[in-house]
Protein backbone atom coordinates (compact mmCIF):
# COMPACT_ATOMS: atom_id res chain seq x y z
CA UNK A 1 0.00 0.00 0.00
CA UNK A 2 1.65 3.35 -0.95
CA UNK A 3 -0.96 5.60 -1.34
CA UNK A 4 -4.90 5.65 -0.42
CA UNK A 5 -6.81 6.91 -3.45
CA UNK A 6 -9.91 4.87 -3.55
CA UNK A 7 -11.40 1.88 -1.50
CA UNK A 8 -11.12 -0.01 -4.90
CA UNK A 9 -7.43 0.19 -4.69
CA UNK A 10 -7.31 -1.67 -0.94
CA UNK A 11 -7.17 -5.37 -1.07
CA UNK A 12 -9.83 -7.15 1.82
CA UNK A 13 -6.25 -7.92 3.81
CA UNK A 14 -5.24 -4.24 3.16
CA UNK A 15 -8.49 -2.82 4.58
CA UNK A 16 -8.32 -5.36 8.01
CA UNK A 17 -4.77 -4.30 8.25
CA UNK A 18 -6.07 -0.89 9.09
CA UNK A 19 -8.81 -1.68 10.76
CA UNK A 20 -7.03 -3.80 13.27
CA UNK A 21 -4.32 -1.23 13.71
CA UNK A 22 -6.99 1.45 14.44
CA UNK A 23 -8.73 -0.37 17.17
CA UNK A 24 -5.01 -1.11 18.04
CA UNK A 25 -4.10 2.79 18.09
CA UNK A 26 -7.60 3.72 19.50
CA UNK A 27 -6.94 1.39 22.78
CA UNK A 28 -3.55 3.19 23.28
CA UNK A 29 -5.10 6.31 23.13
CA UNK A 30 -7.50 5.59 25.28
CA UNK A 31 -5.02 4.01 27.76
CA UNK A 32 -2.22 6.72 27.67
CA UNK A 33 0.11 4.35 25.78
CA UNK A 34 2.63 6.53 23.41
CA UNK A 35 2.09 5.88 20.03
CA UNK A 36 4.51 8.63 18.19
CA UNK A 37 4.96 6.41 14.82
CA UNK A 38 5.24 9.96 12.95
CA UNK A 39 8.00 11.82 14.96
CA UNK A 40 9.61 14.48 12.64
CA UNK A 41 6.89 13.97 9.44
CA UNK A 42 5.22 16.78 8.21
CA UNK A 43 1.34 16.20 6.61
CA UNK A 44 0.17 18.79 3.65
CA UNK A 45 -3.54 18.74 3.72
CA UNK A 46 -4.88 20.02 0.50
CA UNK A 47 -8.39 21.69 1.02
CA UNK A 48 -10.16 22.77 -2.12
CA UNK A 49 -13.80 22.13 -0.55
CA UNK A 50 -15.16 22.67 3.38
CA UNK A 51 -14.54 20.03 5.80
CA UNK A 52 -15.07 20.13 9.66
CA UNK A 53 -14.05 16.14 10.56
CA UNK A 54 -11.41 15.61 7.98
CA UNK A 55 -9.64 18.68 8.55
CA UNK A 56 -9.53 18.19 12.58
CA UNK A 57 -8.62 14.81 12.90
CA UNK A 58 -6.24 14.77 10.38
CA UNK A 59 -4.85 17.74 12.34
CA UNK A 60 -4.79 15.97 15.80
CA UNK A 61 -3.55 12.76 14.88
CA UNK A 62 -0.97 14.14 13.65
CA UNK A 63 0.03 15.87 16.95
CA UNK A 64 -0.64 12.41 18.57
CA UNK A 65 1.39 10.46 16.58
CA UNK A 66 4.40 13.14 16.66
CA UNK A 67 4.16 14.42 13.29
CA UNK A 68 3.37 17.81 12.00
CA UNK A 69 -0.10 18.51 10.35
CA UNK A 70 0.22 21.79 7.65
CA UNK A 71 -3.46 22.86 6.49
CA UNK A 72 -3.27 24.06 2.91
CA UNK A 73 -5.90 25.88 1.64
CA UNK A 74 -5.90 25.56 -2.24
CA UNK A 75 -7.15 29.06 -2.54
CA UNK A 76 -4.20 30.79 -1.18
CA UNK A 77 -1.67 28.09 -3.07
CA UNK A 78 -0.69 28.23 -5.98
CA UNK A 79 -2.98 25.53 -7.42
CA UNK A 80 -5.53 27.69 -6.74
CA UNK A 81 -3.95 30.31 -9.75
CA UNK A 82 -3.44 27.72 -11.85
CA UNK A 83 -0.34 26.14 -11.18
CA UNK A 84 -0.77 22.53 -12.65
CA UNK A 85 -1.10 19.63 -9.86
CA UNK A 86 1.37 17.72 -11.38
CA UNK A 87 4.67 20.59 -10.46
CA UNK A 88 2.93 21.03 -7.05
CA UNK A 89 3.03 17.20 -6.29
CA UNK A 90 6.76 17.74 -7.64
CA UNK A 91 7.46 20.59 -5.74
CA UNK A 92 5.85 19.38 -2.27
CA UNK A 93 7.54 16.19 -2.55
CA UNK A 94 10.70 17.56 -2.03
CA UNK A 95 9.91 19.20 1.69
CA UNK A 96 7.22 16.91 3.28
CA UNK A 97 6.30 13.27 3.82
CA UNK A 98 2.77 12.72 2.88
CA UNK A 99 -0.15 14.80 1.40
CA UNK A 100 -3.94 14.48 2.06
CA UNK A 101 -6.11 16.29 -0.37
CA UNK A 102 -9.82 17.23 -0.16
CA UNK A 103 -11.03 18.10 -4.20
CA UNK A 104 -13.23 17.67 -6.46
CA UNK A 105 -11.50 15.54 -9.28
CA UNK A 106 -10.68 11.68 -8.59
CA UNK A 107 -7.77 12.89 -11.45
CA UNK A 108 -6.43 15.77 -9.06
CA UNK A 109 -5.47 12.90 -6.28
CA UNK A 110 -4.21 10.16 -8.91
CA UNK A 111 -2.03 12.64 -10.51
CA UNK A 112 -0.50 13.87 -6.78
CA UNK A 113 0.46 10.27 -6.25
CA UNK A 114 1.85 9.78 -9.97
CA UNK A 115 4.23 12.93 -10.38
CA UNK A 116 4.53 13.21 -6.87
CA UNK A 117 7.08 10.77 -4.60
CA UNK A 118 5.48 10.86 -1.19
CA UNK A 119 2.18 9.22 0.03
CA UNK A 120 -1.35 10.75 -1.24
CA UNK A 121 -4.19 10.33 0.74
CA UNK A 122 -7.84 10.99 -0.28
CA UNK A 123 -9.29 12.75 1.84
CA UNK A 124 -12.58 12.87 -0.33
CA UNK A 125 -13.32 13.34 -3.98
CA UNK A 126 -16.45 13.55 -6.02
CA UNK A 127 -16.03 10.25 -6.70
CA UNK A 128 -14.89 8.39 -3.50
CA UNK A 129 -14.27 9.05 0.46
CA UNK A 130 -12.04 6.26 0.98
CA UNK A 131 -10.89 7.87 5.02
CA UNK A 132 -14.68 8.03 6.23
CA UNK A 133 -15.48 3.84 5.06
CA UNK A 134 -12.74 2.67 6.82
CA UNK A 135 -13.56 4.60 9.69
CA UNK A 136 -17.33 2.93 9.01
CA UNK A 137 -15.96 -0.47 8.94
CA UNK A 138 -14.35 0.37 12.27
CA UNK A 139 -17.40 1.31 13.53
CA UNK A 140 -19.65 -1.56 12.64
CA UNK A 141 -17.30 -3.84 13.99
CA UNK A 142 -17.18 -2.18 17.11
CA UNK A 143 -20.77 -2.76 17.31
CA UNK A 144 -21.24 -5.68 15.93
CA UNK A 145 -17.95 -7.92 16.50
CA UNK A 146 -17.47 -8.76 12.19
CA UNK A 147 -18.07 -7.43 8.70
CA UNK A 148 -17.97 -10.74 7.24
CA UNK A 149 -21.79 -12.00 6.49
CA UNK A 150 -23.88 -8.43 7.56
CA UNK A 151 -26.16 -6.89 5.11
CA UNK A 152 -25.42 -3.10 4.51
CA UNK A 153 -27.67 -0.71 3.35
CA UNK A 154 -27.21 2.47 1.91
CA UNK A 155 -30.30 5.05 0.71
CA UNK A 156 -30.02 7.98 -1.12
CA UNK A 157 -27.70 9.35 -3.72
CA UNK A 158 -25.21 7.63 -5.22
CA UNK A 159 -22.61 10.18 -4.62
CA UNK A 160 -18.70 9.41 -3.23
CA UNK A 161 -20.29 7.78 -0.05
CA UNK A 162 -22.32 5.36 -1.61
CA UNK A 163 -19.40 4.62 -4.10
CA UNK A 164 -17.27 4.01 -1.55
CA UNK A 165 -19.33 2.20 1.07
CA UNK A 166 -20.40 -0.49 -1.75
CA UNK A 167 -16.96 -1.03 -2.69
CA UNK A 168 -15.72 -1.10 1.03
CA UNK A 169 -18.73 -3.17 2.16
CA UNK A 170 -18.49 -6.23 -0.76
CA UNK A 171 -15.06 -6.37 -0.04
CA UNK A 172 -15.30 -7.15 3.62
CA UNK A 173 -18.24 -9.77 2.94
CA UNK A 174 -20.95 -7.89 3.59
CA UNK A 175 -23.96 -7.99 1.15
CA UNK A 176 -25.29 -4.65 -0.18
CA UNK A 177 -28.45 -2.86 -0.91
CA UNK A 178 -28.69 0.29 -2.50
CA UNK A 179 -31.46 2.48 -2.95
CA UNK A 180 -31.28 5.92 -5.09
CA UNK A 181 -33.16 7.63 -7.64
CA UNK A 182 -33.12 6.55 -11.33
CA UNK A 183 -31.23 9.70 -12.36
CA UNK A 184 -28.70 9.15 -9.36
CA UNK A 185 -27.26 6.06 -9.20
CA UNK A 186 -23.46 5.10 -8.02
CA UNK A 187 -20.58 5.49 -10.54
CA UNK A 188 -20.55 3.38 -14.15
CA UNK A 189 -17.07 1.55 -12.39
CA UNK A 190 -18.73 1.26 -9.33
CA UNK A 191 -21.38 -0.66 -10.41
CA UNK A 192 -19.31 -2.21 -12.51
CA UNK A 193 -17.23 -3.64 -10.04
CA UNK A 194 -20.15 -4.26 -7.65
CA UNK A 195 -22.24 -6.47 -10.18
CA UNK A 196 -19.82 -9.46 -9.95
CA UNK A 197 -21.42 -10.15 -6.61
CA UNK A 198 -24.43 -11.90 -6.05
CA UNK A 199 -24.46 -10.15 -2.74
CA UNK A 200 -25.02 -6.67 -4.51
CA UNK A 201 -28.38 -5.21 -5.07
CA UNK A 202 -29.29 -1.76 -6.45
CA UNK A 203 -33.07 -0.65 -6.45
CA UNK A 204 -35.24 2.48 -6.31
CA UNK A 205 -37.44 0.72 -3.33
CA UNK A 206 -35.55 2.20 -0.10
CA UNK A 207 -37.93 -0.70 2.04
CA UNK A 208 -36.83 -3.48 -0.21
CA UNK A 209 -33.11 -2.18 0.60
CA UNK A 210 -33.33 -1.89 4.23
CA UNK A 211 -35.30 -5.06 4.45
CA UNK A 212 -33.28 -7.09 7.30
CA UNK A 213 -30.89 -5.24 6.96
CA UNK A 214 -27.41 -4.46 10.03
CA UNK A 215 -26.92 -1.13 9.13
CA UNK A 216 -28.18 1.62 7.07
CA UNK A 217 -26.70 4.51 5.92
CA UNK A 218 -26.93 7.53 4.42
CA UNK A 219 -25.22 10.88 3.11
CA UNK A 220 -26.99 14.27 2.16
CA UNK A 221 -29.06 14.64 -1.03
CA UNK A 222 -26.57 17.18 -2.71
CA UNK A 223 -22.80 16.98 -1.93
CA UNK A 224 -20.35 20.00 -1.82
CA UNK A 225 -20.53 21.54 -5.39
CA UNK A 226 -23.97 20.71 -5.97
CA UNK A 227 -25.47 23.98 -3.99
CA UNK A 228 -27.09 24.82 -7.15
CA UNK A 229 -29.16 21.82 -7.42
CA UNK A 230 -30.41 21.50 -3.76
CA UNK A 231 -33.94 22.17 -4.72
CA UNK A 232 -34.15 20.25 -7.62
CA UNK A 233 -32.30 17.43 -5.90
CA UNK A 234 -35.11 18.00 -2.48
CA UNK A 235 -37.99 16.51 -5.22
CA UNK A 236 -35.68 13.52 -6.71
CA UNK A 237 -35.15 12.63 -3.31
CA UNK A 238 -38.42 12.69 -1.66
CA UNK A 239 -39.22 9.12 -0.47
CA UNK A 240 -35.22 8.43 0.35
CA UNK A 241 -35.11 9.07 3.80
CA UNK A 242 -34.09 7.19 6.87
CA UNK A 243 -37.33 7.25 9.31
CA UNK A 244 -39.66 4.79 11.29
CA UNK A 245 -40.65 3.52 8.52
CA UNK A 246 -37.51 2.08 6.98
CA UNK A 247 -36.26 0.83 10.17
CA UNK A 248 -39.03 -1.02 10.96
CA UNK A 249 -37.96 -3.50 8.32
CA UNK A 250 -34.68 -3.96 8.94
CA UNK A 251 -32.90 -6.15 11.92
CA UNK A 252 -34.16 -5.15 15.19
CA UNK A 253 -30.77 -4.07 16.24
CA UNK A 254 -29.84 -2.22 13.69
CA UNK A 255 -27.56 0.82 13.65
CA UNK A 256 -27.86 3.76 11.33
CA UNK A 257 -24.56 5.28 10.19
CA UNK A 258 -24.31 8.83 8.54
CA UNK A 259 -21.05 10.61 7.82
CA UNK A 260 -22.18 14.04 8.39
CA UNK A 261 -23.17 16.63 8.49
CA UNK A 262 -26.48 15.55 8.12
CA UNK A 263 -29.36 17.63 7.22
CA UNK A 264 -32.70 16.22 9.29
CA UNK A 265 -36.27 15.60 7.71
CA UNK A 266 -34.18 15.22 4.41
CA UNK A 267 -32.08 12.26 4.22
CA UNK A 268 -32.88 10.92 7.81
CA UNK A 269 -35.76 11.92 10.49
CA UNK A 270 -34.76 13.87 13.47
CA UNK A 271 -36.22 10.64 15.48
CA UNK A 272 -33.76 8.35 13.54
CA UNK A 273 -30.77 10.32 14.05
CA UNK A 274 -31.02 10.87 17.81
CA UNK A 275 -32.13 7.68 18.19
CA UNK A 276 -28.75 6.06 16.80
CA UNK A 277 -26.47 9.28 17.88
CA UNK A 278 -24.26 7.40 19.76
CA UNK A 279 -23.19 5.08 16.94
CA UNK A 280 -23.03 8.24 14.59
CA UNK A 281 -20.48 9.97 16.78
CA UNK A 282 -18.79 7.34 17.40
CA UNK A 283 -18.49 6.88 13.11
CA UNK A 284 -16.99 10.22 13.54
CA UNK A 285 -14.85 9.83 16.51
CA UNK A 286 -13.43 6.64 14.57
CA UNK A 287 -12.38 8.82 11.69
CA UNK A 288 -9.41 10.10 14.09
CA UNK A 289 -8.18 6.12 14.89
CA UNK A 290 -8.92 5.10 10.92
CA UNK A 291 -6.85 8.01 9.55
CA UNK A 292 -3.95 7.67 12.12
CA UNK A 293 -3.66 3.71 11.19
CA UNK A 294 -3.72 5.15 7.70
CA UNK A 295 -0.87 7.55 8.21
CA UNK A 296 1.59 5.41 10.15
CA UNK A 297 0.84 2.38 7.48
CA UNK A 298 1.51 4.65 4.81
CA UNK A 299 4.25 7.63 6.35
CA UNK A 300 5.88 5.74 9.59
CA UNK A 301 7.86 3.12 10.48
CA UNK A 302 5.83 0.97 12.85
CA UNK A 303 7.64 -0.42 15.84
N1 LIG B 1 -17.65 13.35 6.99
C1 LIG B 1 -16.77 14.28 6.62
O1 LIG B 1 -15.90 14.07 5.78
O2 LIG B 1 -16.90 15.46 7.28
P1 LIG B 1 -16.19 16.85 6.92
O3 LIG B 1 -16.76 17.30 5.61
O4 LIG B 1 -16.56 17.74 8.06
O5 LIG B 1 -14.71 16.65 6.83
N1 LIG C 1 -21.32 13.47 -0.09
C1 LIG C 1 -20.89 14.52 0.80
C2 LIG C 1 -20.02 13.97 1.88
C3 LIG C 1 -19.59 14.99 2.89
C4 LIG C 1 -18.66 14.43 3.92
C5 LIG C 1 -20.15 15.59 0.01
O1 LIG C 1 -19.37 15.22 -0.87
O2 LIG C 1 -20.38 16.76 0.25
Amino acid sequence: MKHLLKMMDLSTEEIIEILNLADQLKYELKHGIPHDHLKGKTLGMIFRKASTRTRVSFETGMYQLGGNPLYLSASDMQIGRGEPIQDTARVLSRYIDGIMIRTFDQAEVENLAEYGNIPIINGLTDLSHPCQVLADLMTIREYKGKLDGLKMCYIGDGNNMANSLIVGGLKTGMSVSVACPENYHPAATTLAFAKKYDCFELTDDPIKAAKDADVIFTDVWASMGQEGEAEIRKKAFKGFQINDEVMAVAKPDAMVQHCLPAHREEEITAKVFEEHANEIFDEAENRLHAQKAVMVLLMGNKD
